[in-house]
């Protein structure tokens, strides 16, 4: 049997990642701060899917968080054969209207935890020739969108840079970038999502599919649904000053502050 530890499992596409992983028969060792819900959560994945069910609580905000799922990915006894880093979050505000602190926690989270989780897992794949991580990043990470976009940028420039790295050990890293789905996203960032069209919006437990393909496939891009492959294209093809315009406004329609 194999193991698979997934960050921001509580909620939205980590959850989706869970439900879909232990249906297909693996362990899930299960990460994020909520204890509760990760407890609920791992009882229901266990009594429906019959697997085993870890509960890991950690704030990868934290030094002591981040050091927590290390330990636990570096652990030769239990060894973890799919890690998907997936916790992440939205600030409320543009450029120098979010706190300094809050822009810093998404650089620990989004980048140093993804770098840092990454590489404790990475090592034993190596040795043991067999294993894949899958970071989620956005389709932020093509278009000028402030820290959140440049941090998503970055995921898929180390994992595309890493699975290059890494080609032949048996070991694939894959970025995975969704756009809009519906989850919990926007409303704990306070954004209000009535600006973003119906049609661009996509299904967490699809989009996970499409992600479990591509992987299979050995691809270390992963840009779900025809709709969002299109306009990553026109995006690549588009003048920056263009794309700064349209994409600082879509979805980033913030509540009161
Ligand atoms: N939804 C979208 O439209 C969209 C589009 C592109 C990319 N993404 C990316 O997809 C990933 C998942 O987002 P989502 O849409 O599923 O959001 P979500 O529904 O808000 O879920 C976020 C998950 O991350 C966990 N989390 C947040 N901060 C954490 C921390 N400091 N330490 C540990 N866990 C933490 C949360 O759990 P706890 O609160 O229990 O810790 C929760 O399980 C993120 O990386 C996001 O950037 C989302």
């Amino acid at each position: 049997m194999t193991t698979a530890l997934i960050t921001g499992a509580t909620a939205g596409i980590g959850a989706a990642f869970a439900r879909r992983l232990a249906s297909d028969g693996h362990s899930v060792v299960l990460v994020a701060r909520d204890e509760k819900r990760l407890r609920e959560q791992a009882t229901e994945l266990h009594d429906r899917h019959g697997i085993e069910a870890e509960v890991l609580r950690a704030d990868l905000a934290t030094e002591e968080g981040i050091a927590a799922v290390e330990e636990r990915l570096a652990d030769p006894t239990r060894p973890v054969d799919l890690l998907v880093n997936n916790a992440g979050f939205g600030n409320k505000g543009e450029y120098l209207e979010v706190p300094m602190a809050d822009e810093l926690t998404m650089l620990k989270v989004h980048c140093e935890a993804v770098l840092r989780l990454t590489t404790a897992a990475v090592r034993g794949m190596r040795d043991r020739r067999r294993g894949a991580v899958v970071n989620v990043a956005s389709v932020a990470a093509f278009v000028p969108r402030g820290t959140y976009g440049a941090s998503k940028a970055w995921v898929v420039q180390f994992t595309q840079g890493a699975a290059r790295d890494l080609a032949g050990s048996g070991v694939r890293l894959m970025a995975l970038c969704p756009g809009f789905v519906r989850t919990e996203f926007h409303q704990r960032a306070g954004m209000g999502t009535d600006n973003i069209p119906g049609w661009l919006w996509l299904d967490a437990g699809k989009l996970v599919d499409a992600a479990m393909r591509d992987l299979a496939r050995g691809k270390s891009l992963s840009v779900p649904d025809p709709r969002y492959k299109a306009l990553v294209s026109a995006v690549k093809l588009a003048p920056r000053g263009v794309l700064g315009g349209i994409t600082s406004r879509t979805g980033r329609k913030y509540g009161p502050r």
